[in-house]
């Protein structure tokens, strides 16, 4: 069986879940490699619908078994809040859930800072989710201060660590940002328990996986954001502060680039983003607004209305560069069945001059225009479409011109949200 990645090619909310939901009878073991709550990932079942932000949507199969691994940023409370979700609605996780020992822990004073540091910065900020991701990986690259799962292990251990590190947290609170300092018992005795009910799932997942993978077991990394939010590549500083292209998967998991098969990109047939920062092809015009309602484009994290615009190639040449994509799948092409013309941003030009990659200085994307190609819609229903050959002409059209774009071969269309509007290519 194949390691395989699946992950966002745009800036997030690509319909991940429903592809990994999709791609998961194909594996045995689900794994969440970076990032932390700061993710939606929505599933639909049957009649039932699942939001997961931290264990990955493969816990819905039963026979699967799910990892977070090292490179996620962990929220204790958002996690037992899934668990207790899946087990109101009869899903056993006992036994098939596995931590990393290594993943840090998002502290009540992450979230604290990163509040008071939003709220301060106004008009300029990032516009985060608000889960302690940047703060949380902000203390685990300065090293002094971070807190990791094996440390909520020991109760001694981290009520010296919290200590330590709330007499720094709360001088920057008070002294930096005026806010309220926050008290050290309640976190530490909420903590410790947090500890307690960790215990059975934490191990070294990195041996866990590497033993799975020797022995022919099919692994299914599960991205979240995407590759325009990585820290690294994405459109800096209006980013994540993980690595979300497919390199996260190999630190974030601890297994070698060499065990990786393939690496599948799912790309929106539109493109959206939440949060401030640049977006070229976005539309700040009723077709905008269209494409909203009829997405239903509201964050699955923070219910923020998402923002709209068309399709940019720019953008998907970047994911198959940095991503080395073997194929791509296209998520929410129903969305645009209405629609009466489409367009695709195929290169930006800047002073007359062509732009084929995203520029790394936001002052010369802002400069940028985006060239657009018009493509006619075909205005029929596709979510009833099975195969590749039932679409209409016109949405084989436009698929195959993303195809030509992005220099990825299609391997998934989905059409719907449930696992079977769904067409292999
Ligand atoms: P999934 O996995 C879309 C965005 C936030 C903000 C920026 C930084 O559901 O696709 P953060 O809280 O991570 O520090 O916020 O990243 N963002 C997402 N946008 N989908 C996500 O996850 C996102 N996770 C973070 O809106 O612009
Ligand atoms: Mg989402």
């Amino acid at each position: 069986m194949s390691v395989r990645i699946v992950l966002g090619a745009q800036w997030g909310d690509e319909g991940k879940a429903k592809i990994v939901d999709f791609l998961t009878t194909d594996a045995d073991i689900v794994v969440r490699y970076q990032g932390g709550a700061n993710a939606g990932h929505t599933i639909k079942v049957g009649d039932l619908e699942f939001v997961f932000h931290l264990i990955p949507a493969g816990i819905v199969h039963p026979d699967k078994t799910c990892v977070v691994g090292n490179g996620v940023v962990l929220e204790p409370e958002a996690l037992f809040a899934e668990l207790d979700e899946l087990e109101e609605k009869g899903i056993a996780t006992e036994g098939r859930l596995f931590i990393s020992e290594r993943a840090h822990l998002v502290l009540p004073y992450h979230k604290a800072l990163e509040r008071a540091s939003e709220e301060k910065i106004g008009d300029g900020a990032i516009g985060t989710t608000l889960r302690g991701i940047g703060p949380t990986y902000g203390d685990k690259i300065n090293r002094s201060s971070g807190v990791r799962v094996l440390d909520v292990l020991d109760a001694d251990v981290l009520a010296t660590k919290i200590r330590a590190n709330l007499r720094e947290k709360n001088e920057v609170l008070t002294k930096v940002y005026g806010a309220e300092p926050l008290e050290e018992g309640p976190i530490i005795e909420a903590y410790v328990a947090h500890g307690e009910r960790l215990k059975p799932y934490v191990t070294d997942t990195s041996v866990y996986l590497n033993d799975a993978i020797k022995a022919g077991k099919g692994i299914l990394f599960e991205g979240s954001q995407g590759t325009l939010l990585d820290v690294d590549h994405g459109s800096y500083p209006y980013v994540t502060s993980s690595n979300t292209t497919a390199g996260g998967a190999a630190t974030g998991a601890g297994i070698g680039p060499t065990r990786i098969d393939e690496v599948v990109g799912v790309v929106k047939a539109y493109t959206t983003r939440v949060g401030n920062g640049p977006f070229p092809t976005e539309l700040n015009d009723e077709m905008g607004d269209r494409i909203r309602d009829i997405g239903h484009e509201y964050g699955a994290t923070t219910g923020r209305p998402r923002r709209c615009g068309w399709l940019d190639a720019v953008i998907l040449r970047m994911a198959e560069r940095i991503n080395g994509l073997t194929s791509i799948a296209v998520t929410r092409l129903d969305i645009l069945d209405q629609i009466e013309e489409l367009k695709i941003c195929t290169h930006y030009t800047r002073n007359g001059e062509r732009v084929d990659h995203f520029p790394a200085d936001l002052n010369v994307l802002a400069e940028c225009e985006p060239v657009y190609e018009t493509l006619p819609g075909w205005q029929s229903d596709t979510t009833q479409c099975r195969t590749y050959e039932s679409l209409p002409e016109n949405a084989m059209a436009y698929l195959a011109r993303i195809q030509e774009l992005s220099g990825v071969t299609i391997s998934i269309v989905s059409v719907g949200p449930d696992r079977e509007e769904t067409i292999f290519v």
